[in-house]
Formats: C-alpha cells, sequence, structure tokens
C-alpha cells in the first residue's frame, strides 16, 4: 500500500484511471510452445485477449487503447510466420469490424504500412473508414511500428518543412517535435504493460512512453484476460507519479517554482 500522510488537496476522490494504455502484447509464441502446438496457434489464440482488453477498457472509460501487434523488427521471423501474422490481420480486420461498431470502437492503425502488401493497406484503410465516426474508444493497432522509427519519421518531416522554408530551425522544440510523431492528437500512454515476462521496450512507443507508468506481467498474452488487465490498472492506479517534482507537490498539486 502507498497511503500517504498527507491529507488529499481536495474533497473530490482523485480519479486515477488511465486515460491511454498501451500494451505489448507478448508471449504467444511460448504460450503454444508449451501446449506442444506451433507458435501460430498462439497467435491465433491471442485475438480472445484483444477482445476481452478491448472490452475492459470500455467498461473502464479509458478512452485510448494501443496494441503492439508486429514490430519493424518481426520481419526477422522465418517468413511462414510472418506470412501468417499478415493473414491473421487480414482476416481480424474483416472480421473484427461488426464488433467493432457494436461497441463503438474506432480503429487506427500506426506504423509504416506501405511496407504491408496492397491488399493488406486497402483493407486497412476500410477498417479505419468503417469504425472512423465511433466514440466509445480508440483502438490504435501498431503494425510494423517502431519507436526509432517513429521519432526518425517525425524528424524527417519536421527537416522537410525546415527546407521549404515553413519551419524556422530555431522554431523546433520538444512541442513541435511531438506534433510530427504517430498520434499527436492523443495524451501520452499512461500505463504501458508487457506481458509474457520480459522487462523491455522492445523498440515500441518511445518519445511517447518518456512518463508511461510501466507495468510487466508473467503471464503470456492468451492468458491476460480481462481480470488481469483490471489487476495493472489497479496497481496503476496506487502509484504516485511526479513528473519531476517532490512528491508532497505532486500529491498537493502545487508547484510554485518560488524555491
Ligand atoms: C508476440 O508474441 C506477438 C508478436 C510479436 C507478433 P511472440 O510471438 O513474440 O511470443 P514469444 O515471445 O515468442 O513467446
Ligand atoms: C515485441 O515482442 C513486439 C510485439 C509484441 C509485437 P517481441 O517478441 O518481438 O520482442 P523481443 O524480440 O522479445 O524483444
Ligand atoms: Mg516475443
Amino acid at each position: 500500500m502507498d497511503n500517504h500522510a498527507s491529507p488529499p488537496s481536495s474533497d473530490q476522490p482523485r480519479l486515477r484511471s488511465p486515460r491511454h494504455v498501451a500494451i505489448v502484447m507478448d508471449g504467444n509464441g511460448r504460450w503454444a510452445l508449451r501446449r506442444r502446438l506451433p507458435r501460430t496457434a498462439g497467435h491465433r489464440a491471442g485475438i480472445k485477449s484483444v477482445r476481452a482488453v478491448v472490452e475492459e477498457s470500455i467498461r473502464q472509460g479509458i478512452g485510448v487503447l494501443t496494441l503492439f501487434a508486429f514490430s519493424s523488427e518481426n520481419w526477422r521471423r522465418p517468413k511462414t510466420e510472418v506470412n501468417l501474422l499478415l493473414e491473421l490481420f487480414m482476416r481480424v480486420l474483416r472480421t473484427e469490424v461488426n464488433r467493432l461498431n457494436e461497441n463503438g470502437v474506432r480503429l487506427r492503425i500506426i506504423g509504416e504500412r506501405t511496407a504491408f502488401p496492397e491488399k493488406l493497406q486497402r483493407r486497412i484503410a476500410e477498417a479505419e473508414a468503417a469504425t472512423r465516426t465511433n466514440e466509445a474508444m480508440l483502438l490504435q493497432v501498431a503494425a510494423n511500428y517502431g519507436g526509432r522509427w517513429d521519432i526518425v519519421q517525425a524528424a524527417r518531416r519536421l527537416a522537410t518543412d525546415v527546407c521549404a522554408g515553413k519551419v524556422a530551425p530555431e522554431e523546433v522544440d520538444e512541442r513541435l517535435f511531438s506534433t510530427r510523431l504517430s498520434f499527436p492528437d492523443l495524451p501520452d500512454p499512461d500505463l504501458f504493460i508487457r506481458t509474457g515476462g520480459e522487462q523491455r521496450i522492445s523498440n515500441f512507443v518511445l518519445w511517447q512512453s518518456a512518463y508511461s507508468e510501466l507495468y510487466f506481467s508473467d503471464l503470456m498474452w492468451p492468458d491476460f484476460g480481462a481480470e488481469a488487465y483490471r489487476e495493472a490498472v489497479a496497481d496503476f492506479a496506487r502509484r504516485q507519479r511526479r513528473f519531476g517534482l517532490t512528491g508532497d507537490q505532486a500529491d498537493t498539486g502545487a508547484e510554485d517554482g518560488a524555491d
């Protein structure tokens, strides 16, 4: 427990629900191998966990969920596994659109999508268009995404604007830079979850996770359901986020800069 001695600054109970959760869905392959199944069976089994966390996010009023589905490094896997993952992505985009619409979920894919087969790019655009007006939640799926790629593409866009005379080099600061990243319209992830037992970022959201609370679960992704997700969110609620302030300042919300 992390109860603090100092009294709360207001009578209002603090709402500590994350606005944005990012998840590295890891452990599909090991889940399958432990059951003497091919790794690909783990990827299929992971889909029900995706449904569970999406639906739990809606119940909890979490506005944005960003899921790492395929990293820019995952192309290095055996071709058969890469192909299966792309096929699965194609299929899920088609079969899940109705459910997303029923639940009011808007879908957005982030990452370098031009590397995908044209058919898949079209399917992505269709799914995004079909769910565009939904407002209950935004589901971002990171596909061929890398945190370094995101930063580099932002730098390239800014450099282009500088060369075109639209931006002066002196104007480039953190705020302006962040407007060129993949989801400048959203709050940074408050909570960053990784399943599968590894404690690393693996090139997921790098810039945007500067102040995310990290949570690691030993469960393999197909075993991570609504209950495990609720536990992660409850753990987040117990943490004190200080953003460089002292604990007291963070408690009282008082930042005067005077001393
Ligand atoms: C995560 O599960 C899914 C993807 C990376 C596509 P893994 O396939 O990495 O599963 P493990 O880590 O090998 O168990
Ligand atoms: C991270 O998992 C990528 C996704 C979950 C999509 P990896 O399994 O690729 O990460 P590493 O290789 O263990 O770092
Ligand atoms: Mg893995």
